[in-house]
């Protein structure tokens, strides 16, 4: 489910990269699971766990990673109305890594700085799980446009 059309409106954990830049590692695997109901976010979470193990992180990143894709999966069943999570393991010489891509057809974020404030919701939230996510991870990449979608990136080294 690729969201070809969407414009790059990157925020980066590095605030001085305007450009959506190419993501370190190299993807020796993947798989792609569905996300629309609660349950599929109790399987998100499992699979995230298995993977960061997988690639060596240990219990407290995990915990962290684990959280984040939570978060992000919420938000893509209750805000995008469904789409799908990808995971990725990476490989950078010796370095392993995950990385999760969550995408959504739906309404998309108008105002991505806003989105990212701690505390901001349009819904009946708590306002921490962008914000929450770009935290506990070492990439964070949104990109997002009105009427067509939403995708995250958030990715975690060991
Ligand atoms: N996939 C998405 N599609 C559309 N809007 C989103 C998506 N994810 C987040 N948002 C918007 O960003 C806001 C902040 O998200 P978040 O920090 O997770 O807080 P909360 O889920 O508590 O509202 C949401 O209230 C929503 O307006
Ligand atoms: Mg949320």
């Amino acid at each position: 489910m690729p969201l070809a059309k969407v414009e790059p409106v990157a925020m980066w954990t590095e605030p001085d990269l305007l450009q959506v830049r190419q993501p370190a590692g190299r993807a020796v695997r993947e798989e792609t699971i569905p996300l629309q109901s609660e349950a599929d976010i109790v399987q998100a979470r499992q699979l995230v766990r298995k993977w960061a193990i997988e690639a060596g992180l240990g219990l407290v990143d995990q915990t962290k990673f684990v959280t984040a894709a939570s978060e992000l999966a919420r938000n893509t069943i209750i805000y995008g109305k469904g789409g799908i999570m990808r995971l990725q393991m990476l490989h950078e010489g010796v370095r392993r890594g995950v990385r999760l891509t969550f995408e959504d057809k739906g309404p998309g974020i108008a105002d991505i700085k806003q989105a990212l404030t701690d505390g901001y919701t349009s819904g009946s939230g708590m306002g921490l799980g962008l914000s929450g996510a770009k935290r506990l991870c070492n990439e964070f990449d949104i990109v997002s446009k009105v009427g067509e979608g939403t995708r995250v990136m958030i990715a975690r080294w060991k």
